[in-house]
């Protein structure tokens, strides 16, 4: 399973870098105004030099033509960026398209396994589906990675489920047992994921008895 950080900020992006087990970023325009980003193809650049992996960049403009010469626009910033593209009918034309041209694409705001069907049948790259927002309305946001996994493996599709809204923890560790590719999450999830109270309690406790062991008074 891959894990990506859900975030614009560089120095959230360069710290979970540094932590050896970033494999890719997402973005938004809101994480994007939520960072205080004004040149969007600027700041693209300045994460694609962070990682190598794929970093999601979305696009702006809702017709199909416009979505065509923004996400060409925005692969062209570098080779590892990911065309984030919204689930609309123009967006699925434009995910052909895009395909056709070898542009990577991540299909967004999935909130249905059937939404996700016509995505990969348009050859998405990735699909978004947004787990902490159903939860938010009363849904078991985690069935939908259940039956989009169970659908992409009947039809062999190769479009990757990268589970996105994730919120906590506990949410990172369902889409793992779902078989989700890849979870994206915010850094502050990420971080959570390292901690465990008796991880840190056993280690205390291995230091002070070599301590005791090893150190004279
Ligand atoms: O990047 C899309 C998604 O992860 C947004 O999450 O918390 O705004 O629902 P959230």
């Amino acid at each position: 399973m891959q894990f990506f950080v859900d975030t614009a900020l560089l120095s959230e992006i360069e710290e979970a870098a540094a932590m050896g087990i970033l494999d890719g970023v997402t973005t938004n325009p809101s994480l994007m105004a939520k960072a205080g980003v004004q040149d969007f193809d600027a700041h693209y650049r300045a994460i694609a030099q962070i990682t190598s992996g794929p970093v999601s960049a979305e696009v702006i403009s809702t017709t199909y033509a416009d979505m065509i010469q923004e996400a060409r626009r925005l692969h062209a910033i570098a080779p590892n960026i990911v065309v984030k593209i919204p689930f609309i009918p123009d967006g699925v034309k434009a995910l052909k398209t895009l395909k056709e041209d070898g542009i990577p694409t991540n299909c967004t705001l999935i909130f249905s396994p059937l939404q996700a069907l016509i995505a990969a049948k348009a050859g998405a790259t990735y699909v978004s589906p947004f787990l902490g927002r159903l939860d938010d309305i009363g849904h078991e946001g985690i069935e939908i990675i259940r039956q989009i996994r169970r659908i992409f493996d009947n039809y062999g599709f190769e479009t990757q489920i990268l589970a996105a809204s994730l919120r906590h923890p506990y949410h990172v560790l369902l889409c793992a047992l779902e078989g989700a590719d890849v979870a994206t999450m915010p850094f502050a999830v990420l971080k959570q994921l390292f901690h465990h109270p008796l991880t840190d309690k056993g280690l205390a406790q291995f230091l002070a008895d070599y301590q005791k062991l090893h150190v004279r008074a």
